[in-house]
């Protein structure tokens, strides 16, 4: 059973792997914490980028002699293989630490077996605490690669109270305000792609880039990625510019796309729409979370959030759980999600889950 302040501990350690997430794939954002002896925090750390060093190293080198006799608070169960870095489990030896809280055990072999040499080596492991949190949380980009083999879908769109993304004569901008535009920047940051269907390049001429509320550019910039198998655009397109790399892709569906994606090491993808697109992923059951912003406005007509999901009757209807609701200045964000990761296999929580091909 984990203390209080384990609990605590683990909180903090996913609020830390989500402070990373857009920034370590194709390894997962796991978060740690150290605590003393006499349980007070003493360090704490997130993943690097690929090829620096794991969130338990971290935590460990800021906590120094502290952590000797104390526990490690982690999200992902420490690994006992050598990639590009050292195994996790063995610098935990080395800082002595009696005990070892972790939220999911690691689900892949080669990397698996860390609890079982912190053990055979006499430290008390925990595994499973709060481990629903953690895989909804900054670990699940990174498990739906582990068992899905494909990059993890975040669909945001932003429309009208009646569902509308733009009005009867194409004029889209702006459906939601200041705050919801500048939490979409936010959520593009948490990614590693942003994609776009042709339609929406061609219509709109999104930039797709990461910015701050000054317009200022972010240091690290997801990819961005049209989908394009018509060659339609144009070379002049804002998404072309050099302000972020961008893949121009012509692949024959969203699975196809998120294959060729997973082979660039993405593990995160941020669905930007337009409404033809999103239609395709959602009736490939490949949308894995939703970012919906409403705008308390009607336009009674243009094209609406989604597009044809070969749908006819209510009771088909694709139903998605509501995660949680935020006010964004005057407009609404609300998060759903489609699938839930349970363990070893994905589990259907809606209808959705089952959406065909
Ligand atoms: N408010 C918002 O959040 C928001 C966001 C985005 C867009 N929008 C609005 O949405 C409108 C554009 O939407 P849209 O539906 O026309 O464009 P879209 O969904 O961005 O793009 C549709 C195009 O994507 C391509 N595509 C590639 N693979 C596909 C597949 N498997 N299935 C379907 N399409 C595929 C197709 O062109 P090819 O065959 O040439 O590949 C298709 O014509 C604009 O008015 C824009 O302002 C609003």
């Amino acid at each position: 059973m984990p203390t209080a302040a384990e609990r605590h501990a683990m909180a903090r350690a996913r609020r830390l792997g989500a402070g990373v997430l857009g920034s370590t794939s194709p390894n997962p954002a796991v978060g740690a914490v150290v605590l003393a002896a006499d349980g007070t925090p003493v360090g704490e750390g997130a993943t690097a980028p690929p090829g620096g060093p794991h969130a338990e190293v971290r935590a460990l080198a800021e906590a120094g002699d502290r952590a000797r006799g104390g526990t490690v608070v982690v999200t992902l169960e420490p690994c006992a293989h050598t990639g590009r870095t050292g195994p996790c489990a063995d610098a935990l030896l080395a800082a002595g630490v009696s005990r070892v809280v972790v939220a999911v055990p690691e689900p892949t072999s080669p990397a698996g077996g860390g609890a079982a040499r912190l053990r055979a080596a006499g430290v008390e492991v925990v595994l499973g605490v709060e481990q629903a949190e953690a895989e909804d949380g900054a670990l699940g980009a990174w498990l739906t690669g582990v068992r899905e083999q494909r990059p993890q879908v975040v669909w945001k769109v932003a429309g009208t109270l009646d569902g509308r993304v733009a009005a009867a004569d194409g004029s889209s901008r702006w459906v939601t305000g200041r705050e919801a535009r500048a939490a979409v920047h936010r959520l593009r940051a948490t990614c590693d792609a942003v994609l776009v269907g042709s339609g929406t390049a061609l219509t709109d001429d999104p930039q797709l880039t990461v910015r701050d509320a000054d317009g200022v550019p972010a240091g690290r910039q997801p990819l961005r990625v049209v989908l394009d198998r018509r060659g339609r655009l144009p070379s002049d397109a804002r998404v072309l510019d050099d302000a972020a790399p961008t893949l121009v892709s012509a692949a024959a569906g969203p699975r196809e796309l998120l294959a060729e994606l997973f082979a660039r090491d993405v593990r995160r993808v941020l669905l930007e729409g337009g409404p033809t697109l999103a239609a395709a992923f959602l009736r490939a059951g490949l949308v894995d979370e939703a970012v919906v912003h409403l705008a308390p406005k009607l336009l009674g007509g243009g094209a609406s959030l989604v597009g044809d999901l070969g749908i006819t009757s209510i009771g088909d209807a694709l139903t998605l759980s509501v995660v949680d609701v935020t006010r964004l200045g005057g407009d609404v964000g609300i998060r759903l999600r489609a699938y839930r990761h349970t363990g070893g296999s994905r589990s259907a929580e809606s209808p959705a889950a089952t959406g065909g091909s």
